[in-house]
C-alpha cells in the first residue's frame, strides 16, 4: 500500500473520531478540500501526519477547536458577486414585495457580511421591516463576528465597490461607522436578524422560508451531503421561493431539480414551483 492510501486511512479514521467524539460529521465533505484543511492544520501545528494530531483531537476540546475554526472556510465578502445582488434586487423583489412579511434564511452565513449586505438592499427596497432573516453557520466563532458586525477597514474600498455595482442607491458608508481601524454595521441592520447555529450536516428544517441564500457551502461536500442538504432547503421553502446559491454551485442532477425553474440561471437562482408540475 502506498502512502497516499495510508493517509487515506488517517484521514478516515480522523473523520470518525471527531463524528463519534463531537458529532461533527464531516466524514462527507469533498475529500480535496477537507485534506487540503488537515495539511493546513498540520503545517500550523508542526506535525506532519495526521495520526500525530488524532489521538490529542479527542482528548482535548479546545484543540479540537481550532481544527474546527480551519474545517469552516469562512472566505466572504459584502455584496459577494455583485450582479447576483443586482439580479435579486430587479428580478426577484418585486415577487418578494407580494408578500405581507418575508422569511430569509442564509445558510453557512460566516462572519456575517452577506447577511447585512441583504438586510441594506432590503432596507432600500422598503421590505425590511417586513422580514425576519435567520442567519445560521456551524461554526460559533464566525457567528460571533456577524453578530458584533465589525469588519476591518481596510476591506472597505472593495465592499463600497460591489455595492454600487450591486445597485446600492445610497452610499455604503451611510451603513457603518468608521471605529479604530474597523467599522461596525449600524444597530438598524441587526433589527431583524437572528444569529444562530445550526449545521446542515445534522440539524433540521426551517419552516417557510421565502427566500434562501446558500452560497459557497455545497462546493465542500460530496454528492451524498449535498443531496441531503439540497432535501433540507427545499423542505424549507415555500413554493414560489427562491433559493440562491454560490457561482460554482447548480441544481441541476439533483434530485430536487424537476421541483424549481432556473429563475436567473447564471446566477443560480432558482424558483421553486408554485405547483406541483
Ligand atoms: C466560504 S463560506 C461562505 C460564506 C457566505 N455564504 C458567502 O458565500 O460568502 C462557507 C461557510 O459554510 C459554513 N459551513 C460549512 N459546513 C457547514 C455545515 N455543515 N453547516 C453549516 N455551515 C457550514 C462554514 O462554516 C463557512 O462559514
Amino acid at each position: 500500500m502506498d502512502t497516499k492510501a495510508i493517509e487515506g486511512i488517517e484521514l478516515e479514521l480522523l473523520l470518525e473520531g471527531i463524528f463519534q467524539r463531537y458529532g461533527y460529521d464531516f466524514r462527507h465533505y469533498s475529500r480535496a478540500s477537507i485534506s487540503r484543511r488537515v495539511n493546513h492544520f498540520l503545517a500550523r501545528s508542526g506535525k506532519e501526519k495526521i495520526s500525530e494530531i488524532t489521538s490529542r483531537i479527542l482528548y482535548d476540546e479546545s484543540f479540537f477547536q481550532e481544527l474546527l475554526e480551519d474545517f469552516s472556510v469562512a472566505v466572504t465578502e459584502m455584496f459577494r458577486d455583485p450582479d447576483v445582488y443586482l439580479t435579486l434586487r430587479r428580478e426577484v423583489i418585486p415577487f418578494l414585495r407580494t408578500y405581507p412579511f418575508l422569511k430569509v434564511w442564509h445558510a453557512g452565513c460566516a462572519s456575517g457580511q452577506e447577511v447585512y449586505s441583504l438586510a441594506i438592499m432590503l432596507m432600500e427596497e422598503g421590505l425590511y421591516n417586513r422580514t425576519t432573516i435567520y442567519a445560521t453557520d456551524f461554526n460559533e466563532g464566525g457567528l460571533e463576528k456577524a453578530r458584533q458586525g465589525i469588519y476591518p477597514l481596510n476591506e472597505v474600498k472593495g465592499y463600497v465597490d460591489n455595492y454600487r455595482i450591486a445597485g446600492g442607491l445610497e452610499s455604503f458608508t451611510d451603513y457603518c461607522d468608521a471605529h479604530y481601524g474597523s467599522v461596525i454595521m449600524n444597530k438598524a441592520l441587526k433589527k431583524n436578524i437572528t444569529f444562530a447555529r445550526h449545521n446542515l450536516v445534522s440539524d433540521q428544517v426551517f419552516g417557510e422560508m421565502h427566500l434562501i441564500m446558500c452560497r459557497n457551502v455545497l462546493i465542500y461536500f460530496d454528492s451524498t451531503l449535498q443531496e441531503r442538504v439540497f432535501k433540507l432547503l427545499n423542505d424549507s421553502l415555500i413554493r414560489g421561493g427562491f433559493l440562491c446559491l454560490g457561482r460554482k454551485e447548480s441544481l441541476r442532477f439533483s434530485k430536487i431539480d424537476g421541483y424549481y425553474e432556473n429563475f436567473a440561471e447564471s446566477m443560480q437562482i432558482y424558483r421553486k414551483l408554485p405547483v406541483e408540475s
